[in-house]
């Protein structure tokens, strides 16, 4: 008779066990990750799972829960201290009888109280870098010598299986005092890169007895925001995020002014790195408060950047990013320890920083590839994360190309008169009256459309502060199709007569889309002449880039649009194809996908099989510096128009 068949959900692994086998060595056999921190010692409750019911034709299966062992002594012992959900069973504990069909929960989650709030609901296979494993240590014996550290090593060799684990040199000198406090039983972090030679596993921090808390650090690095999420390397769960102003604004809005600060300045570049890692410092404290564990417990951190704002933090001077043939002093990936950068976290505690994808396409460029995964489509996919430099990756599994195209802070609501960022009370919606020309606005915090008459109603408290980068596309957008500007962007001054939303302004002339007033706590709006030109601008110099790519690849159509970043998960597709920003693409394939960025760093943090992954796919990225190609420029110009010169829309007909 054959041994019973064990199928793993959602990961659809499946093999067969003899009879007796504990589901847990099941699934380690099979690749299936569960979380486990006690070592199948039935104390963690990590290790959770339930068996399906049912007969599963397809696989020839029918399962039950009764074809697993008996509840054991522990599982009784760990239900009576915590919660074990009716129906799951501890993996380490519940051995396989029968057929089984083995659900894996997403959701095993021990520390409630220290879970505040989900930034993001994705759920990623987790596979980190540093695990935690309870373990006793033998104690020690005038007959058989052998080290603390060894016997240690020796129970992590023996209770989990680590091949030839290695201890932090920096460790030694506590580590009588950890054994002796834990009575001889410790939690070791263990840190196993994969990749490299002798990276094999690494004992990187202790802590006496058993202790569940390891938590990682995902921190995207903005050139204006930067924003971290503290997340829990055993559930997987975002604990707590929370953003903060990158402080190297004083030295200099943009990142050109950054590095022209660092060239004139000797000290600029010492002086901006520290401003940043006092910034992240400040953040991960804030996080680590907010979340009830200590710095101790933070045991790996991902980082991702611009390709200056990479180089700044990690100290490097980013002269050479100012200027061709935009050298990076690294493009690879980067692994080292906390300490060497003095970051507040566990001593010990693993620092990834993403792979650079070109002089102008950092590692944020790399983290939104690998969460969108063009690398990984069938479809030729656009990826655009837009910002004040705008990257583009363009390709599919076959190929990828990249660049970035200098787009400058128009989308984000600078250098446009009304202009500020998305925060209550910034116009996000438009609509222009094609006869009439009179609009209805939607602002953020406001549910509902409305004109300035009904407009207390709506937005009693808040009232209209300014007009945000999705806002401006589509004002730009109605204003096109309501005829008020023309294929050029020139306001049609004879509309004059017609509406006195039009108003002639010095040389040119406007369209005021809000009357101020103060008892609505609101401010007049007006889109000016100049307010039409920056999107031009912005939009060209993105739309070039692509089309450079798209050249590339000899593409005249591309089948989808992913836009990362805030300002693309805001945007309508339609009208950012109106005013001609993306290409010509079905409306249905283009998508915001948000914060894409800091969900690759937590990719990356959560499983080091992604790590891999996107240092393999940036090898081969093709690079285009758009600065060096004569066609961006003719591309550019075409672009300016709306939607633009050259290229055919049919999906927006
Ligand atoms: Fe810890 Fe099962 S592995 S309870």
């Amino acid at each position: 008779q054959k041994d019973p068949l064990v199928l793993f959900m959602p990961s659809g692994r499946r093999g067969r066990f003899a009879k007796g086998t504990p589901v847990l060595d099941a699934a380690r056999q099979l690749g299936v990750y569960i979380e486990s921190v006690c070592g199948g010692r039935g104390i963690c409750g990590r290790c959770q799972i339930e068996a399906q019911e049912g007969h599963f034709a397809k696989h020839g299966i029918s399962s039950a829960a009764d074809h697993l062992s008996g509840v054991t002594e522990a599982e009784n012992r760990y239900a009576e201290k915590r919660v074990l959900v009716e129906g799951r069973r501890l993996s380490c504990q519940a051995l396989v009888e029968g057929d089984l069909v083995v659900d894996v929960p997403q959701d095993v989650q021990i520390n409630r109280q220290i879970v505040r709030k989900r930034a993001e609901t994705r759920v990623i296979e987790r596979d980190p870098a540093t695990q935690l494993c309870y373990i006793e240590v033998e104690e020690p014996d005038m007959e058989k010598p052998l080290g603390d550290a060894d016997r240690l090593l020796h129970a992590l060799e023996k209770e989990w299986g680590f091949q030839k684990p290695r201890i932090a040199a920096r460790l030694l000198p506590q580590i009588q005092k950890l054994l002796r406090d834990g009575e001889w039983k410790v939690t070791c972090a263990v840190y196993t890169d994969g990749r490299v030679e002798g990276g094999g596993p690494i004992v990187t921090a202790i802590f006496p007895g058993f202790h569940n808390v390891g938590c990682g650090l995902a921190v995207d690095i903005g050139s204006t925001t930067i924003a971290a999420h503290l997340t829990s390397l055993l559930s997987g769960r975002t604990m707590a995020s929370a953003g903060a102003p990158n402080p190297q604004i004083r030295f200099g809005e943009d990142l050109m002014s950054r590095v022209s600060y660092v060239m004139m300045n000797p000290e600029g570049r010492t002086q901006m790195t520290k401003a940043v890692r006092d910034a992240i410092g400040v953040l991960i404290a804030e996080l680590v408060q907010g979340a009830g564990i200590t710095p101790d417990d933070v045991l790996e951190a991902v980082f991702v950047g611009n390709p200056i704002m990479h180089h700044l933090f990690l100290g490097i001077d980013p002269t050479e990013l100012g200027g061709a043939p935009f050298a990076l002093a690294v493009s690879d990936a980067v692994s080292l320890d906390a300490r060497e950068i003095g970051l507040p976290i566990n001593d010990g505690a693993h620092v990834y920083v993403l792979p650079c994808i070109a002089g102008h396409v950092g590692a944020d460029a790399a983290a939104v590839t690998l969460a969108e995964g063009p690398h990984r489509a069938d479809e030729m996919t656009l990826v655009v994360d837009v910002g004040t430099n705008a990257e583009i990756v363009l390709g599919n599994k076959d190929r990828l190309v990249a660049a970035s195209s200098p787009t400058g802070p128009a989308f984000e609501g600078a250098e446009i008169s009304g202009g500020q960022r998305a925060a209550p009370g910034a116009i996000e919606r438009v609509r222009i009256d094609r006869e009439t020309l009179e609009p209805k606005i939607k602002i953020i915090g406001g549910d509902e459309w409305s004109n300035e008459e009904g407009f207390e109603k709506v937005a009693q408290d808040v009232g209209v502060t300014g007009i945000c980068g999705s806002g401006i596309i589509e004002v730009v957008g109605e204003m096109y199709l309501a005829g008020i500007i023309d294929e050029d962007g020139v306001i049609d001054g004879s509309l004059a007569a017609k509406s006195e939303r039009i108003q002639p302004t010095g040389r040119t002339f406007s369209y005021l889309l809000w009357r101020g007033d103060e008892a609505a706590k609101s401010q007049e709006i007006k889109i000016l002449q100049t307010d039409i030109r920056a999107i031009q601008l912005a939009k060209a110099a993105l739309y070039a880039g692509v089309r450079l790519l798209m050249d590339k690849l000899g593409l005249e159509q591309v089948e989808a649009i992913k836009l990362a970043g805030a300002f693309g998960s805001y945007i309508d597709p339609t009208y950012a194809m109106v005013i001609g920003l993306i290409p010509d693409c079905p409306i249905d394939k283009v998508k915001g996908v948000g914060n894409a960025a800091g969900t690759g760093a937590r990719m990356a943090l959560l499983n080091r099989s992604y790590r891999r992954e996107i240092e393999e796919v940036v090898r081969k990225i093709e690079k285009i510096e758009t600065a060096m190609e004569p066609r961006f420029q003719e591309h550019f110009v075409a672009a300016m128009a709306f939607p633009n010169k050259v290229e055919a829309f049919p999906n927006l007909a």
